[in-house]
């Protein structure tokens, strides 16, 4: 898909900012971060995946015959997850800079959802397919979402995208 795009822009953001995090101790630009986030939240959460992906094209694959029905669960897991993190770097540049304590659980949220999003996007991008006025999908012949796609469906990242009540990140998965 063409809007995947736009989102891989945003995710190479947060693989440089990643990067930055863990490389040295000069500052973050979070007013950038938080605009990438926002971009994401905006485009790629509420528009691409609520109101395109969740409310035309899965509920057609749901209904397809085999192994594909339950494909769309996988994806709006990790639609929820990466929601999960986007709200963590939202909340976490909201003031314009990323604190010291923020750094390294940041950067691991980062990376967690540049992970889980470059295979979701491919595994969209490669198995279904808008056709005419038809929606295709593509799954390999014995593999399909529990075989072939095994290695994309077992993984939700582990992240630090939840706060405790004094707004400290927490390990929840
Ligand atoms: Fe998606
Ligand atoms: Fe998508």
């Amino acid at each position: 898909m063409r809007e995947h795009g736009i989102l891989r822009r945003a995710l190479f953001a947060y693989t440089e900012a990643v990067l930055r995090l863990r490389g040295d101790t000069a500052p973050v630009d979070a007013g950038a971060l938080h605009r990438a986030a926002m971009l994401f939240r905006t485009f790629g959460e509420d528009y691409h995946e609520r109101a395109l992906e969740e409310a035309h094209i899965f509920p057609v694959v749901r209904t397809l015959p085999g192994p594909a029905a339950v494909y769309p669960d996988v994806l709006t897991a990790q639609h929820e997850r990466g929601r999960e993190i986007t709200d963590y770097i939202l909340g976490a540049t909201v003031h314009g800079m990323v604190g010291t304590a923020d750094r390294e659980p940041m950067a691991r949220a980062m990376d967690a959802l540049v992970r889980m999003y470059r295979a979701h996007a491919a595994h969209e991008d490669t198995r279904t397919s808008v056709v005419g006025n038809r929606l295709a999908f593509q799954s390999r012949r014995g593999g399909g979402v529990a075989g072939g796609g095994g290695l994309f469906t077992a993984w939700l990242p582990a992240c630090d995208c939840r706060r405790d009540a004094t707004g400290r990140p927490v390990t929840n998965r």
